[in-house]
């Protein structure tokens, strides 16, 4: 192995799916900046193919569904050839869904469940092999959502998906120990890149004000290092200024 490639396969490798937008992107380009090597699969070839660091040797770019168990088996191949590791997973990639119950037909409900449970199942279930190669600890963060523990009407196929992959997640807890850890966070209310909401929409949090992408990028950071988070697995963390603390009789 040429001392340039040794020196990069020595460089840790994160795997992010849904990562060509706010909190995804937000993941993986402060692990880049870290010195992470990152892995982004996502459908969205607009943005993959505006990402900011797509000239960067450490990062690759993959377009794909992760509901697709085919790109996401020639995704693994692919990030193998290219990094020949992998230590953590965040898996990240969702659509809403919110429609009035009566309205939402069985495809629509199919689809929440495919990408937002069996993706984060397909993209932790190719991606094992590869990361039990490696002698060190490895990592898996699943995100969720705080609608896995409430909802609002019409929420119904997101906040199963979302509620399933906390079973998931302490399921793979229980499979993949002690060699990889898994955890979720439960976001509440993320902005976006430059959304900008009112003051009524910030003061209603205990926190004063609405979450953004720094708030998740640091608890995964905190959650993939095993130095800080080795005795935590199958847990689920709850990131939204208090929202789910707050009664809301009126
Ligand atoms: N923003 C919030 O307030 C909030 C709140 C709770 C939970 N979350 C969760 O956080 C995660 C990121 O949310 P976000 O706000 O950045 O969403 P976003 O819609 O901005 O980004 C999601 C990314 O996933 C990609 N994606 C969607 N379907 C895909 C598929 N089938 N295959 C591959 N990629 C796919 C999209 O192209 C996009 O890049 C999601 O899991 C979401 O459910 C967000």
């Amino acid at each position: 192995m040429s001392e340039k490639l040794y020196e990069r396969h020595g460089r840790k490798v994160i795997v992010v799916s849904g990562g060509a937008n706010n909190i995804g992107k937000g993941i993986a380009l402060s692990f880049l900046k870290d010195g992470w090597q990152v892995g982004i699969m996502d459908r969205d070839k607009k943005s993959l193919d505006d990402f900011p660091e797509r000239e960067n040797v450490n990062i690759f770019l993959y377009t794909g569904d992760v509901s697709d168990e085919y790109a996401v088996a020639e995704f693994y191949v692919l990030l193998k050839e290219r990094f020949g590791r992998l230590d953590a997973i965040v898996n990240n990639a969702a659509i809403g869904q919110f429609k009035n119950f009566l309205d939402l037909s069985v495809g629509e409900w199919k689809r929440a469940i495919d990408v937002n449970l069996t993706g984060c199942f397909l993209m932790t279930r190719f991606g094992i092999p590869l990361m039990l190669e490696n002698p060190g600890k490895g990592a898996i963060v699943n995100i969720s959502s705080t609608r896995a523990l409430m909802s609002e009407p019409g929420n119904e196929a997101y906040s199963s998906s979302k509620a399933g992959i906390l079973g998931l997640t302490h399921a793979l807890a229980n499979s993949l120990g002690p060699n990889v850890r898994v955890n979720a966070i439960c976001p509440g209310w993320i902005l976006h890149e430059n959304e900008e909401v009112t003051k009524q929409d910030h003061k209603q949090h205990l926190t004063g004000r609405a979450g953004t992408i720094d708030d998740i990028t640091s608890l995964v950071a905190f959650l993939v290092d095993d130095e800080k988070s080795g005795f935590i697995t199958g847990q689920y963390f709850v990131v939204d200024g208090g929202m789910t603390r707050k009664m809301l009789y009126i």
